[in-house]
């Protein structure tokens, strides 16, 4: 097994673990729910041009946080398709799934880059999860591939801030998000998606700890 596989291996072994242990019921109910309103989430997604009609692929859904503002713009119409290689944040997926009655979610429990759909789609979204990926590099090429020629792009990613006072919380930041996300703030993904992209959409929030990007398939080079 080479090291990019045992690193993948071990996000997909703590993010299964984190979803089973009871206390992440809780505050799944009482924390996570509530950031499927968040502004960041919205933000992300309305670059997207959603319509009733589209079909979108959230990478690494994890437990569906994406979904209520997607479905928001779809109505249980048009075609979601939910790729994440943990099964127990699927369930979680699922009972959501279940719990709000849509009909139009397709999750996959696979590997983004083992990913081989016979669509291409009109959007791909992906949030909190690019800085996850130690091979991150080879999934911004899936998810270019796997998009229609205009289809568009949109992210969330995770960093560490530059900006005062937000940057004194760094350290605490990186080992939290480290310790319980899996996630590298140095990763620079937007750096890499940037230098591969002709324009970008590129906006910091949360102190500089999180920053929205958008752009499109026809920006990108191979
Ligand atoms: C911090 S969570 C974010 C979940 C969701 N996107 C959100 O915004 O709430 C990161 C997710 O990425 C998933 N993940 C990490 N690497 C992955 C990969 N290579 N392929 C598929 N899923 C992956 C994990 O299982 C986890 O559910």
């Amino acid at each position: 097994m080479n090291t990019t596989q045992s690193d993948n291996d071990a996000i997909r072994l703590l993010y299964d673990k984190i979803t089973k242990i009871p206390m992440f019921w809780y505050w799944d109910a009482l924390f996570s729910r509530a950031t499927e309103n968040s502004i960041y989430r919205k933000k992300a997604i309305a670059p997207l041009n959603l319509t009733g009609n589209s079909v979108i692929l959230d990478v690494a859904c994890g437990t569906g946080l994406n979904f209520k503002i997607i479905e928001s713009y779809l109505r249980n119409s048009g075609r979601l398709v939910g790729v994440d290689f943990s099964p127990e944040t699927l369930k979680v997926a699922r009972n959501q799934i279940a719990k709000h009655k849509w009909t139009n979610i397709e999750l996959v429990n696979m590997r983004i880059t083992d990913y081989e759909p016979e669509i291409l789609f009109d959007a791909s979204l992906c949030t909190f999860a690019l800085e996850t990926m130690p091979d991150y590099k080879i999934a911004v090429e899936k998810i270019f591939h796997l998009l229609k020629p205009q289809g568009k792009f949109a992210m969330i990613g995770v960093k560490v801030s530059s900006r005062m006072p937000y940057k004194l919380g760094n350290a605490f930041m990186e080992w939290f998000s480290r310790k319980f996300g899996g996630i590298d703030m140095h990763r620079d993904v937007s750096t890499y998606i940037k230098s591969k992209c002709s324009k970008t959409n590129y906006e910091e929030c949360f102190g500089g700890f999180y920053y929205i990007l958008s752009t499109s398939k026809s920006c990108f080079t191979q």
